[in-house]
């Protein structure tokens, strides 16, 4: 095998005339070759040297060092050189014991056979190129590890950075998207509130429907996000009706003409056909579709049954039903004959609200299975139940209490049916100094709800 390097050797024997022998030997070999004629000198060459020595020479028995303990101290200085010690046989415990220490690689005794020596050195040299080719790799492997450590690192910090900024982009998003999302409930509220005012036989309706619904849908603890789509489909369920001729808003069924029957039947319809190019209430728009199916599938304009009406559509059907004979008072004639043969009472005995939403319960009751989802009709009778108590952690405020930071728990809507600030809103000085205003002329009779915490 070639030798790949240049080497480097130090020669040193007190007596001239071995290292000049030992140069002429390694003169056929590239080697660049010192000498020194002590332990002291080869020493500070060593020291000054401006490159690394490959293998080292010494004679053993020199004068104020010997050879052993001249090659021990290069150790220091150049730990990966081969280090050889000529030695005449008498040395040769000593010698062996520094063998074993690993202080020396090998000796020659004096005289030595060249063509030996020659083929040891050039050994040795091979050897040390390997160990130097190992030293060389496992120092670049060790430095590409290091570096590849802090790529990784650095690629880490990277990868977390951008996650990091990919969440709060994310979040700013949602926030944006939920501040559009409520600007757009509150427009509807806002313009339904209008419609109501100006359609008085509708008056109040789709708001004391949607009130009612909000809460039948946060006791039955669906998500706020379906909560709202149910109150605002509530709000609109009737939209549908906008443009009827007014005496097919008195309900006064058994005076229709079959073309009124059919108008009346398409108000679902025509209710989602007005919100469902709006891309947020396409939902709400199904849900006003189906407000009218019945749970036994007898209803219309799809004949679904049980589960396959949205769950919505069957909270607001009941709701429906509901304010329409306490409020709207549409059939009451019928009604209150179910009520007294019901209560084997006269009705002169009842006052007429008391009468009427006994007569809402019992309707009700009768048709859960049939028209209404009886589930829903159980927990909305419970709902009645507790009206007038507050819920978990809300509580009753006059106009006159309000104070900024309040939160409200329920929408507030002035005493003619307009919409003023919805649920979850923080009251600001502005706020209440606009709602103080507008209470002198359109009075906020109903209680107004801020969360109780
Ligand atoms: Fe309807």
């Amino acid at each position: 095998m070639a030798l790949k390097y240049k080497h480097t050797l130090l020669l040193v024997d007190d007596e001239e005339s071995i290292t000049k022998s030992l140069q002429r030997l390694f003169r056929q070999e590239a080697y660049e070759i010192y000498t020194a004629s002590s332990g002291q000198e080869g020493l500070k060459m060593l020291k000054e040297a401006q490159k690394p020595f490959s293998l080292i020479i010494s004679d053993q028995r020199m004068p104020e060092m010997t050879g052993v303990q001249f090659l021990e101290k290069t150790k220091k200085i150049f730990p990966w050189a081969v280090r050889i010690l000529l030695t005449a046989y008498s040395d040769i415990d000593a010698i062996v014991d520094a063998v074993n220490r690993g202080e020396i690689h090998r000796y020659f005794p004096k005289p030595w056979n060249e063509e030996d020596l020659l083929l040891q050195v050039r050994q040795c040299l091979e050897q040390y190129e390997l160990v130097v080719e190992n030293r060389r790799l496992l120092a670049l492997t060790k430095k590409q590890n290091k570096e590849l450590g802090e790529l990784n690192k650095n690629l880490e910090n990277k990868v977390a950075e951008r996650s990091r900024e990919i969440v709060e982009k994310n979040k700013e998003l949602s926030r944006l998207n939920q501040e559009l999302e409520s600007s757009l409930y509150n427009t509807v509220r806002a313009f339904a509130s209008l419609v109501e005012m100006h359609t008085p036989s509708l008056a109040g309706h789709g708001r004391r429907v949607s009130v009612m619904s909000r809460e039948i849908a946060q006791l039955l603890d669906l998500p706020e996000d379906e909560v709202t789509q149910i109150e605002i489909a509530a709000l609109l369920h009737d939209i549908g009706k906008l443009g009827f001729p007014q005496r097919l808003l008195k309900y006064e069924e058994n005076k229709w003409t079959s073309q009124d029957r059919t108008l009346f039947r398409n108000h679902p319809q025509e209710g989602q056909a007005t919100v469902q190019f709006i891309n947020k209430l396409d939902h709400v728009g199904l849900l006003i579709r189906s407000h009218h199916e019945h749970y036994d599938g007898q209803g219309y304009p799809d004949q679904l049954a049980e589960e396959e009406i949205p769950l919505g559509s069957r909270i607001i059907a009941v709701a429906d039903a509901y304010d329409k004979i306490v409020n709207l008072k549409i059939d009451v004639d019928r009604s209150l004959k179910e009520v007294t043969k019901a209560s084997k009472v006269t009705q002169d005995h009842l006052p007429e609200d008391e009468v009427l939403q006994k007569a809402a319960i019992l309707h009700l009751r009768e048709h859960g299975f049939t028209r209404y989802d009886p589930d829903i009709v159980k927990v909305f009778l419970n709902l009645l139940k507790t009206r007038g108590i507050t819920y978990g952690r809300e509580k009753e405020v006059s106009i006159n209490d309000l104070k900024e930071g309040m939160i409200l728990s329920r929408s507030i809507y002035s005493s003619s049916g307009r919409f003023l600030l919805p649920h979850n809103t923080t009251l600001t000085r502005d706020y209440i100094r606009k709602l103080t205003a507008l209470h002198k002329n359109d009075p906020i009779t109903d209680v107004i709800y801020v969360r109780g915490e």
